[in-house]
């Protein structure tokens, strides 16, 4: 549905933002883009709703080239992508339902048309009860849910979230999170998450790029990237928050990846008796993908038939040493 071909953007100050970004997104994914600050994600973002231009590339949207739009063409666009914002940008002098009317009155709808369009949009993003309120009177989950329910007032097809939740307390960011993970699936829309933090992708996204200095340096299933990454770039950011120095173990190390059902089996104590091989761990995460669970435990083996418990651990997920 989104395919960006060797995109380069550079401003007029010389800066190149983005260094041949080559992307596809598939219709009805939730696909993240992740990054350090500066990596070039929100100019990426801008060139998918035709706010900037490429350079030099292409970004194109169902086959039609983003850059050759003007006029009509590029309205109808905008009507197509929705976009929300870490600051919400909502207006502080328009009561909630004028901020979610906002864009169905550029649009050129009339006044009935508006009246019944804005109620189901706040009853859509849980703020049925708020229409007369001000921004000032939100909180900031409120606010970005005003951003959400204004975002799908023109009916489109993809969600661009910049940063979306990265001013609210993880709570918050997993109720917002939640609310776009069901639009996703009850309106089918294409979602875009921009964000520079690991635990969004794994929350909701279902394929991942990592950008670094203008460029993809990894991309794939949020699974394979998070519990494989290959770029350095991306195992520094998954390492954020660890405590990972290096491990000294007088034994052989293993790192042990389950996926699904296998997380729930008593795996190591079982392994331990059979071949008297004794397990520390020395480091772990369990969790949930948005559609499966997984677990990854980094194990010192000590005593027994470490060849018998390497084997059988194998039967269980994969095991890397
Ligand atoms: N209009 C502009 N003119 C010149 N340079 C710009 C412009 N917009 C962005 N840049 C530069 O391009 C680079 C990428 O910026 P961008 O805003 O895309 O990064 P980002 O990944 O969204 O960062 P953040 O996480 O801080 O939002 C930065 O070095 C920035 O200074
Ligand atoms: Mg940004």
């Amino acid at each position: 549905m989104i395919r960006l071909e060797n995109v380069h953007k550079a401003f007029a100050n010389g800066h190149a933002a983005l260094a041949g970004v080559d992307l596809e997104v598939a219709r009805g994914e939730v696909f993240g883009i992740i990054g350090r600050s500066g990596a070039g994600k929100s100019t990426l973002v801008r060139l998918l709703n035709g706010l900037e231009r490429p350079s030099t590339g292409s970004v194109a949207i169902d086959g039609t080239d983003v850059a050759s739009l003007s006029g009509e063409g590029l309205r109808t666009l905008r009507r197509r992508v929705g976009m929300i914002f870490q600051n919400f940008g909502l207006l502080s002098s328009r009561t909630v339902f004028d901020n979610v009317a906002l864009p169905l009155r550029i649009a050129g709808a009339d006044k009935a048309r508006i009246a019944e369009r804005v109620p189901e949009l706040l009853a859509r993003v849980g703020l049925a009860d708020h229409g007369a309120k001000y921004p000032a009177q939100l909180s900031g989950g409120q606010k970005q849910r005003v951003g959400i329910a204004r975002a799908l007032a023109t009916g489109p097809d993809i969600l661009l979230c910049d940063e979306a939740t990265s001013a609210l307390d993880p709570e918050t960011t997993r109720s917002i999170l939640a609310l776009i993970a069901d639009l996703n699936r009850e309106l089918g829309l294409t979602i875009v998450l921009i964000t520079h933090e690991m635990e969004v992708v794994r929350q909701v996204c279902d394929r991942v790029a990592v950008l670094h200095a203008g460029r993809v340096v990894e991309t794939g299933s949020v699974a394979q990237v998070f519990l494989d990454p290959k770029a350095a770039e991306t195992r520094a950011m998954l390492d954020e928050g660890g405590d990972h120095g290096p491990i000294a173990f007088d034994g052989p190390i293993v790192r042990l990846t389950l996926r699904g059902d296998a997380i729930l089996q008593p795996v190591l104590t079982r392994i331990a008796r059979e071949t008297g091989t004794d397990f520390a761990i020395l480091d772990g995460r369990i969790g949930r993908f948005k559609d499966a669970s997984f677990g990854q435990l980094t194990l010192g083996l000590a005593g027994g038939d470490t060849v018998a418990a390497l084997a059988a651990l194998r039967q269980h997920g994969e095991v890397s040493e």
